[in-house]
């Protein structure tokens, strides 16, 4: 089976790294639309149209499923997406609220989402996660932590600084943070060395049981291809990729 997988950037690949580690696919054609990264700073109407431009982009590559593995494109753009692919889309969402239930039994816990603008607004983490049974949910948008992972940053001073400029009114490590931003599982290690104590949570730990309850089909047996496309600069999401997935590409 071959699956497009589609982000902003390069927060995607860490969608694709659970997805190369289980096997799901035979192919994958990552596309990351660099040239106009960040999504998530951006109005409803103009993540609609990048959407469904990108949606053109894997028109030319016979996909069987098309993963978008960005959650603000999840927040706001599915609906459009699902109306126009001539193939299933699956957002990011639902996994990381499935990942969240796994891991958090308590449903008093002290839940942190941190998210784009765009994503916080939406709502829809908070929403899915309150049908879900939690009653302590808040929400943050640390915008800066995209460009900062765009350039390849992933520890060191300027992130710390930027940690600390988001999360100084923060008293005490939340029971839980979801990572609701494919770029922040980058900064998993900055994060977790910041919140000792919380339980970071992110969509790809769960995507590939979201895909096995969602779609019948069986894993490749042979090691994932992968190709890589950008709207730019697509030696960048090159570096990252060979880091990231610890693979020659
Ligand atoms: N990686 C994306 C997300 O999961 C978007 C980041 C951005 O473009 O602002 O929301």
């Amino acid at each position: 089976m071959k699956a497009g997988v589609f982000d902003s950037g390069v927060g995607g690949l860490s969608v694709v790294k659970s997805l190369i580690e289980h096997n799901v696919f035979d192919e994958i054609v990552y596309y990351g639309d660099t040239a106009r990264v960040p999504y998530g700073v951006k109005d409803k109407n103009t993540i609609i149209r990048y959407s469904l431009e990108a949606l053109e982009f894997f028109k030319n590559f016979d996909i069987d499923i098309l993963i978008t593995a960005c959650n603000t494109v999840s927040a706001y753009a599915i609906e459009e997406l699902r109306e126009t692919a001539p193939f299933n889309v699956v957002g990011v969402i639902e996994p990381g609220v499935i990942a969240t239930c796994k891991k958090l039994r308590d449903k008093n816990a002290d839940i942190l989402v941190l998210g784009t603008k765009a994503t916080v607004k939406s709502g829809k983490y908070s929403r899915l996660l309150q049908e879900k049974g939690y009653t302590n949910i808040n929400s943050l948008a640390p915008s800066l932590f995209v460009p900062i992972v765009e350039e390849g940053i992933f520890e060191g001073e300027l992130l710390q600084t930027t940690m600390q400029y988001y999360f100084a009114n923060i008293e005490k490590d939340p029971d839980a943070i979801i990572l609701g931003c494919t770029h922040f599982p980058m900064i998993f290690d900055a994060l977790q060395k910041y919140f000792p104590k919380s339980t970071l949570i992110h969509s790809g730990e769960a995507i590939v049981e979201y895909l096995e309850s969602k779609f019948n089909f069986s894993h490749s047996t042979e090691k994932t291809k992968l190709m890589l496309f950008s709207s730019e600069n697509p030696d960048g999401l090159k570096t990252t990729a060979k880091q990231w997935l610890q693979t020659e590409i």
